[in-house]
């Protein structure tokens, strides 16, 4: 191949990665590379637009430490994330839904009691979270493992804010043989992801804001179920609809109520007025080993 031009060029980079023995690295990468030439031929960029394209990315890494991950943060705001996401919770199954992880999870959180706050600095609208996690026809699981994690009321993680304690606002509680949780916090705010680097650059270039609506993250882990990484969003939060990140799925919408009440803050160790928010988790099961082969086998046999 000599002649390397607008024509040949994608054939000529294919026959040239041909040899790869690895076939899902071959199958990638041909991808990336059709669909790499189909957006070159389609803008016909400039080499001023490459070169700025190019910059992007080195500035997109440069930005990247053990604390701040530019790249998710793209993938992120691009849509990317939470497509992978969907392709991979393509089940049929009545499981809580997933959505973005984010950067600001941090492992080793503390381990608390049940009704316990994770507020560190009490600061904020006092908030109780309850529920359960059950399985899909119902049964309670005990020994699930939630790892909660939330913004302040003024919408800043921890990890942020030099204002607030290490490891405010973050915990995790295991769940006794009835599966039911709860724990006391302070209601989170809707906030913007990290926009002073390259992302808030392109969000700023493109018209779009960088917030995100208001919620607790939570992973539940329990064995012999299938992990969820989630989120339960805060009802009636006017970034809903247009979250930076496209996390938002309807099911993961609950009322955060306000209740003044002092007789039942002063059960539940809260002030008065203060907010609650229920969310029942779904995990499904962990298909046990060598379950595919035997479905795979029924479907064959019933033709
Ligand atoms: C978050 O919810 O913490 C988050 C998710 C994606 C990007 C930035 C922040
Ligand atoms: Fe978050």
């Amino acid at each position: 191949m000599r002649d390397f031009n607008e024509f040949t060029a994608t054939l000529a980079v294919l026959e040239r990665n041909a040899k790869c023995r690895d076939e899902r690295l071959r199958q990638i990468m041909t991808s990336v590379v059709t669909h790499l030439h189909a957006i070159v031929r389609e803008v016909e960029p400039t080499f001023e637009e490459w070169a700025f394209a190019i910059d992007f990315l080195t500035r997109t890494g440069q930005i990247c430490n053990d604390k701040r991950q530019e790249f998710i943060l793209l993938s992120d705001t691009l849509g990317v994330s939470m497509l992978v996401d969907a392709i991979n919770h393509r089940r049929n199954s009545a499981a809580t839904e997933s959505t973005v992880l984010g950067p600001f999870h941090v492992s080793g959180a503390p381990h608390l009691q049940m009704g316990d706050s994770i507020s560190r600095d009490g600061m904020g609208e006092p908030l109780y979270t309850s529920g359960k996690v059950a399985d899909e026809s119902g049964t309670p699981i005990g020994g699930a493992l939630l790892d909660v994690w939330q913004t302040s009321h003024d919408g800043f993680y921890d990890v942020q804010d030099s204002r607030q304690p290490a490891m405010n606002l973050r915990g995790r509680f295991t769940t006794g043989a009835d599966g039911r949780y709860w724990f006391r916090s302070v209601k989170p705010s809707s906030y913007p992801i990290p926009s002073d680097g390259t992302v808030g650059s392109m969000l700023a270039a493109l018209g779009r804001h960088p917030m995100r609506p208001a919620h607790v993250h939570f992973i539940i882990t329990a064995p012999g179920y299938q992990p969820v990484t989630t989120h339960v969003f805060v009802e009636g939060d006017p970034y809903l609809e247009s979250d930076a990140v496209f996390g938002v799925k309807e099911s993961l919408i609950v009322p955060f109520v306000r209740r003044d009440d002092a007789s039942w803050a002063g059960r539940i160790g809260l002030g008065n007025p203060f907010y609650t928010a229920e969310y029942d988790f779904v995990l499904a099961r962990t298909a046990p080993p060598g379950e595919h082969l035997v479905s795979m086998t029924e479907e064959i046999e019933e033709g």
